[in-house]
């Protein structure tokens, strides 16, 4: 069920059971960090498998600081700096959470999101939400609670309804090594606004086989039907044979009628661009193409961000 009562998913979670919630990158699958068999629950509803760890969702940096061994001179500064908001800290945890959320690893992923709606739950609730994006494992995270409702509105009692997501990216997971920054995963936090503070970082490649990272996968944002990039007006060309779908960054191609071609910034924003990018994945998705072309944005800022999620689209054609 879809709703906006902040009391009744507050219950629910208290009681031990699963709430799709509103953040200001995705919506997140949430239940209680430190209850073992709520965990276990979100990893079932997920399918997802029990090495990918999850990400613990405070109200603020006091509740943080409560839950990590320690927090290094340079989080500080980049907590005070970007929380709340779309930036995962890793941390050494206390052993109030649990390993099945961390996957055994002795560093936690903190993250206080700005959402309106989930600051006012989390302010309720006298423990950590454990939540990762509310889709199943391997697909297009959501960003508005219809699209939770789609996939997981049978095996849930509660989709607490927050709007569509402003960032629309999920957050840019970092840690630290030997004082310096290492940038996990690209997100909603642009890493140029990072090393502003921080100076330069390192970026560690996704892959399946980083033990730090387990669950970032190649091809982790697929959708069903095949994507392939490139520049779109000669792929439009090479598959003229094919149902044929466009997702272009400011303007469409000639030849395709305007219901299969999603432009996700005409005036170039690249915020718009992140904030739109999944919605638009999902409705292609929905139109029953035989293939996507699609094209890169410029690699600055979110856009960064936004090709990490296209190249991982568009791993899932070299993959299987
Ligand atoms: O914006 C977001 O981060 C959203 C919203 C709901 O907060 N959450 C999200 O969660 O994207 P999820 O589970 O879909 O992605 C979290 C990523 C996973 O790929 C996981 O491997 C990584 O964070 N992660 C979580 N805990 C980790 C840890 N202790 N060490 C390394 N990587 C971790
Ligand atoms: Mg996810």
């Amino acid at each position: 069920m879809i709703g906006t009562d902040i009391e009744q998913a507050a219950a629910l979670l208290r009681a031990g059971e699963l709430v799709a919630i509103p953040t200001e990158t995705v919506y997140g699958l949430a239940g209680n960090a430190l209850n073992e068999a709520t965990v276990t629950r979100i990893f079932e509803v997920k399918n997802r498998p029990y090495f990918d760890p999850l990400i613990v969702h405070v109200p603020n940096l006091e509740r943080l600081e409560a839950l990590s061994r320690s927090f290094p001179p340079l989080a500080r500064r980049l907590a005070e700096a970007f929380m709340p908001g779309p930036l995962t800290l890793l941390l050494p945890r206390t052993d109030a959470i649990p390993d099945l959320v961390t996957a055994g690893l002795p560093l936690a992923a903190f993250r206080v999101p700005e959402h309106p709606v989930a600051q006012a739950l989390l302010a309720q609730l006298d423990f950590p939400l454990a939540a990762p994006s509310a889709n199943p494992f391997g697909y297009i995270s959501p960003t508005t609670a219809q699209h939770v409702a789609q996939q997981l509105g049978e095996k849930i009692p509660y989709i607490l309804d927050g709007g569509a997501c402003t960032v629309g990216l999920e957050s840019t997971i970092i840690g630290f090594e030997d004082d310096a920054v290492v940038v996990y995963r690209k997100g909603g936090l642009a890493v140029e606004a990072i090393e502003a503070v921080a100076g330069p970082m390192r970026l560690r490649p996704h892959s399946s086989s980083n033990p730090a990272a387990p669950g970032m996968l190649k091809s982790h944002y697929a959708p069903g039907a095949p994507l392939v990039l490139g520049e779109l007006n000669e792929l439009t060309q090479q598959y003229s044979a094919a149902h044929t779908g466009i997702l272009a960054f400011r303007q469409g191609v000639p030849g395709i009628p305007a219901e299969r071609q999603v432009v996700l910034s005409p005036a170039g924003d690249m915020a718009e661009a992140a904030r739109r990018l999944f919605a638009a994945l999902r409705h292609l998705d929905g139109l029953g193409l035989e293939i996507i072309l699609a094209e890169l944005v410029p690699e600055e800022g979110l856009g960064r961000a936004v090709n990490d999620r296209l190249r991982r689209a568009a791993a899932r054609l070299s993959a299987d």
